[in-house]
């Protein structure tokens, strides 16, 4: 094997610490098969869209600093947190919840006069709501992004929840777009996809399956969207719908979705499922061992059954795939940071946050045509973020990288692989070696996402079309030092990506992938 290595791989690795060029005596090449023949569902860009609650730092501090701060921003928002968001694509933000969002009275957070109230759900802070619905809007025009909001089922009207849409979305000749118009807005925003709310089993009103349901369909008939650009392309209803590998609500849901009449309908059932081997989280976030590592890693694949298992009751009411999955929470939640605010969800962000980020899109992309959207919990300074901010200071994570090294499957085929995982081994817990999805993105060009799990061995991989012809093999690799490597606001390049290159010969190609690493290859013909 050593010699098969010596001979046959190349890889390209600035910055990267010898060690993860570490030996691979004894590691058995993986044959990857790409057959490019036979192409796929499309990955939606919204799997790699993101979640921004009220909730800590996650929007004040994070995202909202105000006009009269140091920190430069537009309007408030603070310009280098955009300017990384925007580089990553974010396709759309989930806003304003989260639990805040069945707690939430839009009409507090709009216009000159704010009112504050307690964020009841984390932590008593108080909620200023000087960051409200024409803020939102702001931002993601700034960023470039979708919006999906989350109405108030909880503990809102539906005529609340009615007026809010008649707000963002009614001509300015009706009172609700005028009163719009009057806050600086004349011209409907675009609400592209709409909550029906949040954990209605749980901290939404904890609702039998039936209640909400019966609920929910008159949100979904009354919460109209009145835009005259959005008639045609018109926003998406998301019904609450299973956690974990609960499936009450995916079953009165779709029953009830199929036997619906002209009246109403949704587009999206959600689905949250959270990378916690137990409730309340405890494992830390930094500083973990192989053991924490193998265990996370292990919590993160049940992902993979819980979609199928959700799926298949979806198939049973909904065989032509019209509803989504949207899976609009997901991520890893660890015990708090010692030292800060309870209820603030502050957690470091380290190499294993990076390989679950890749394992999740990769088990996303494997079930595209139903997972037609997801939504990481969450965007900044909370659960598993992709940037964390403090004052002035902003650090990008191993998770932001992932984000950006997965661009290329944003909206592209799928294209299925033959792979044989291997193994990897830590106690009793047993994982998969290497994991690989292939995608022809919408450049035409052939893209192959790689993971290596094993945090102490490359891994090998040798990769060929059944029709041959690969010239080029060249992209970027995410790893680190250790898996509990993060990036600081002090040394905040201690996980970003670096070059990496297959050897090419006779159209097959050999890459070495690092213990423990993110790798996205462009394969050229
Ligand atoms: O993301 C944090 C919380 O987790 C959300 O508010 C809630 O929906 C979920 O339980």
């Amino acid at each position: 094997m050593k010699a098969i290595l010596a001979g046959a791989a190349l890889v390209l690795l600035a910055g990267m610490p010898e060690a993860s060029l570490a030996r691979d005596d004894d590691a058995a090449a993986t044959a990857v098969t790409i057959e490019a023949g036979k192409p796929g569902a499309k990955i939606d860009r919204h799997i790699f869209g993101q979640f921004a609650e009220h909730l800590g730092t996650g929007i004040y501090g994070g995202i909202w600093v105000g006009r009269d701060s140091p920190i430069p921003n537009v309007r408030g928002i603070r310009s280098d947190v955009v300017a990384a968001l925007k580089a990553i694509k974010v396709p759309d933000v989930r806003w304003p919840g989260g639990c805040f969002a069945d707690e939430y009275h839009w009409k507090n957070g709009v216009g000159p006069k704010r009112r504050s109230t307690v964020n009841a759900n984390w932590g008593g802070a108080i909620e200023p709501d000087t960051f409200g619905t024409d803020e939102f809007m702001d931002f993601a025009h700034q960023v470039g992004t979708e919006a999906y909001v989350s109405v108030n089922v909880g503990s809102g009207t539906l005529e609340e929840a009615s007026d809010w849409l008649a707000y963002m979305t009614a001509d300015q000749r009706s009172s609700a777009g005028a009163d719009r118009a009057a806050n600086g807005h004349a011209e409907p925003y675009n609400v592209e996809f709409l909550g029906l709310g949040n954990e209605s089993w749980g901290c939404g009103g904890n609702m039998r399956p039936q209640y909400y349901t019966d609920l929910m369909k008159r949100f979904a008939r009354f919460t109209r969207n009145y835009n005259p650009a959005q008639q045609k392309e018109a926003m998406q209803r998301i019904a609450v719908g299973p956690t974990d590998d609960d499936a009450s609500y995916t079953e009165a849901v779709m029953e009830a979705w199929s036997k619906r009449d002209w009246s109403w309908s949704i587009e999206g059932l959600s689905f949250h499922s959270y990378t916690v081997p137990k409730w309340p989280p405890s494992l830390a976030s930094s500083g973990f061992g192989e053991g924490d590592y193998a265990t996370i890693l292990a919590t993160t694949l049940k992902m993979e059954e819980r979609i199928a298992q959700h799926s298949a009751i979806m198939n049973k009411y909904d065989p032509d795939k019209k509803v989504a999955l949207v899976v609009d929470e997901w991520g890893v939640w660890y015990a708090e940071n010692p030292g800060t605010p309870t209820g603030f969800l502050q957690q470091h962000n380290s190499m294993r946050d990076a390989i679950v980020a890749a394992l999740n899109f990769n088990i996303f992309a494997r079930h595209a045509d139903r997972v037609r959207m997801a939504n990481i919990a969450q965007m900044v300074n909370v659960l598993q973020a992709m940037i964390l901010t403090d004052g002035p200071k902003m650090v990008l994570t191993p998770t932001y990288y992932v984000h950006q090294l997965y661009l290329p499957f944003q909206d592209a085929t799928l294209i299925p692989v033959q792979f044989d995982a291997g193994a990897y081994e830590h106690g009793d817990i047993v994982l998969p070696r290497v994991d690989a999805v292939a995608a022809r993105a919408t450049d035409g060009r052939l893209y192959l996402s790689l993971v290596n799990l094993d945090p102490a061995h490359s891994a090998t991989v040798r990769v060929n079309l059944p029709e041959g012809g690969i010239k080029t093999a060249t992209g970027q690799v995410l790893t680190a030092p250790n898996v509990n490597s993060v990036n600081t606001f002090d040394a905040p390049r201690t996980v970003v990506p670096a070059p990496i290159a297959g050897k090419v010969a006779g159209g097959t190609v050999t890459i070495v992938l690092p213990g423990k690493s993110v790798a996205m290859i462009a394969l050229g013909r």
